[in-house]
């Protein structure tokens, strides 16, 4: 009889420990949400009713944008041109540039220069970016060149040329440019560093696993350099960018309705420069990188592994099996 009771009192006891447990993470979950939508409104909604021409005037005469000529690059230097900031643009093709600086002056009225630089060589393009760079009162960095995979494939086959190119384009490029730049900026007190990352850095990606890996590195990156540079009045941004329509990712039709106009993508973007260290630049973006972030890894791996087997078949390739 004793023995019994003592048992109902155990598990009584287990069972107000549980019920406190379910209480507090049903607390902590309402608490993540209500602040998950805290900071789409903070990085969102505030800055669209608000204009934000001052805010980004205030870091300095130019802007910085390298992969200029096309995609989100091209669409964050006509973004920053249109409040009002000159844009210096970087890219390999003269002609483009030439084109592209030109049309940004006609239409939003600033001043615009380019430097040719092919940051797939290496070291040797840097000491002629530094040089043109000299003089100029760089408020705003845009760290956006980047390359992809021909199409997704196991490390090992990626040749290796590919791999430079991406080492140098994804990886140095941007420590190069922050080398560059930063000092002048700490020596005005003020300036501004995005660096574009992208939303596969959040979990391990195979078949894409270089290009995730080098946007990983742009992720720690930005968040180290924030810690040693904010004090000193330099804000630093890492962009975890989900689906855009550019040249980019040879996208399987299918999630073609998830991907965004670039246009559309950077006018949100350019306004969440000094509000948001981390962001996806976009609300829809920031939902769709919120789910990545909470589903398991396995589930995440199955999924890439799906949509590169897609991608595979529409290049006439082979599905791979993990
Ligand atoms: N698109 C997406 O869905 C997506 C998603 C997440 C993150 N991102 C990131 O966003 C950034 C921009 O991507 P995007 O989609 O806009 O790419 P994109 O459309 O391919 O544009 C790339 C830009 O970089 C320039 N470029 C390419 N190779 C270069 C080199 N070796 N030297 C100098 N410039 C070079 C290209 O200009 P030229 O060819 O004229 O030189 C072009 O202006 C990348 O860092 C990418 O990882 C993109």
């Amino acid at each position: 009889m004793g023995g019994i009771k003592r048992i109902s009192r155990l598990s009584s006891n287990h069972m107000e420990i549980l019920a406190a447990v379910c209480v507090c993470f049903i607390i902590w979950n309402v608490f993540d949400h209500l602040y998950f939508w805290y900071t789409m409104i903070q990085q969102y909604v505030m800055p669209s009713l608000l204009s934000r021409t001052k805010h980004i005037k205030q870091y300095g005469e130019w802007a910085v944008v390298t992969g200029a000529t096309g995609g989100i690059g091209k669409a964050y230097a006509e973004e920053l041109a249109s409040h009002g900031v000159n844009v210096l643009l970087i890219s390999r093709n003269p002609e483009k540039l030439k084109n592209v600086s030109e049309a940004i002056t006609e239409t939003y009225g600033v001043k615009t220069r380019f430097i040719v630089a092919d940051f797939s060589l290496g070291r040797k393009v840097y000491p002629d970016i530094k040089k043109s760079l000299k003089d100029v009162d760089v408020g705003i960095l845009v760290n956006n060149v980047g390359v992809f995979y021909d199409y997704p494939q196991f490390t090992t086959e990626v040749p290796e040329d590919k791999l430079w190119e991406m080492i140098n384009i994804n990886i140095a490029a941007a420590v190069m440019m922050v080398h560059i730049v930063l000092p002048g900026m700490v020596q005005r007190e003020r300036g501004a560093i995005v660096n574009v990352s992208s939303a596969v850095c959040c979990k391990p990606t195979p078949l894409v696993n270089v290009y995730a890996s080098s946007k990983s590195f742009i992720d720690y990156f930005s968040e180290s350099l924030h810690y040693e540079y904010a004090s000193k009045g330099i804000f630093i941004q890492s962009l975890v960018a989900y689906f855009v329509k550019t040249n980019l990712i040879p996208y399987s039709t299918c999630i073609r309705f998830l991907m965004l106009d670039p246009k559309e993508y950077a006018r949100q973007a350019v306004r969440t420069i000094g509000i948001s260290r981390r962001t996806s630049g976009h609300l829809l973006h920031s939902i769709q990188f919120s789910i990545s972030c909470w589903l398991p890894d396995w589930l995440w791996v199955s999924a890439i592994t799906f949509l590169s087997n897609m991608v595979r078949r529409e290049q006439n390739l082979q599905p791979v099996k993990l």
